[in-house]
């Protein structure tokens, strides 16, 4: 399957950069002005979830109700946090194999996009050094309906003028396995079979498909 694919399109948030802990951090601190405690798990609701309804679920958590004006503040609060995290970041904290994988594939002639729900995916890039690495960035700036819907990979794909079949998907979410699958792309989950078993593939993490480590692994 992996051998075949014309383009790749890879998610960001935990698949390229474990940034959800900074996610979480920032969520947290407006929960606990808020009066009430948001914890790891409720946060894996917010993988793969854009920023307002990452806050609809948040409130929903706490039983707290609010105005349009004051989420949008909120929304804000949390943002300004979350960048001055994400402001510190570096090329170390890029996830294991994922720019080798990402360099691998470039060699191979495999055209490269971003799909991302993220609207602070082209600063992130930009901060772990890997822009160039992309033929194409579609993030949380261009498309407006959140994953599971298709339209980011959709998107994705045809900015690298391919047909959807033949692309694959990496994405640590089941939103996002459900949005690539949607879209008409094979995908491949990075995490927990558990939470991705509707996935054509599933492995822990990127360093575990690149050329190096399948060699290792067949020796
Ligand atoms: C996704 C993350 O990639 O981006 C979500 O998995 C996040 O947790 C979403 O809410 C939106 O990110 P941002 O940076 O636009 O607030
Ligand atoms: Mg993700």
């Amino acid at each position: 399957m992996l051998q075949t694919m014309k383009g790749a399109i890879f998610d960001l948030d935990g698949v390229i950069v474990d940034t959800a802990k900074y996610h979480y951090l920032a969520w947290r601190s407006l929960a606990q002005r808020l009066g009430f405690e948001f914890t790891e798990a409720h946060n894996e609701r917010l993988k793969g979830v854009s920023r307002m309804e990452s806050l609809r679920i948040l409130l929903e958590v706490g039983g707290v109700t609010a105005t349009e004006e004051e989420r949008e503040n909120m929304a804000v609060t949390k943002n300004d946090e979350y960048v001055d995290y994400i402001s510190k970041l570096e090329p170390t904290e890029i996830l294991p194999g994922a720019k080798e994988y990402l360099l691998e594939l470039r060699e191979r002639g495999v055209k490269i996009a971003l799909g991302s729900a993220s609207k602070n995916a082209a600063f992130i890039l930009a901060r772990l050094g890997i822009s160039d690495l992309f033929d194409a960035v579609i993030d949380g700036t261009k498309v407006s309906k959140a994953k599971p819907d298709p339209e980011v990979f959709l998107a994705a794909s045809a900015a690298l003028g391919l047909a959807p079949s033949d692309c694959i998907v990496f994405e640590d979410a089941e939103t996002g396995v459900q949005a690539g699958q949607a879209a008409g792309c094979r995908v491949v989950g990075i995490g927990s079979p558990a939470i991705l078993g509707a996935a054509d593939l599933v492995v822990g993490g990127l360093d575990e498909l690149t050329t190096q480590s399948i060699t290792k692994t067949s020796n």
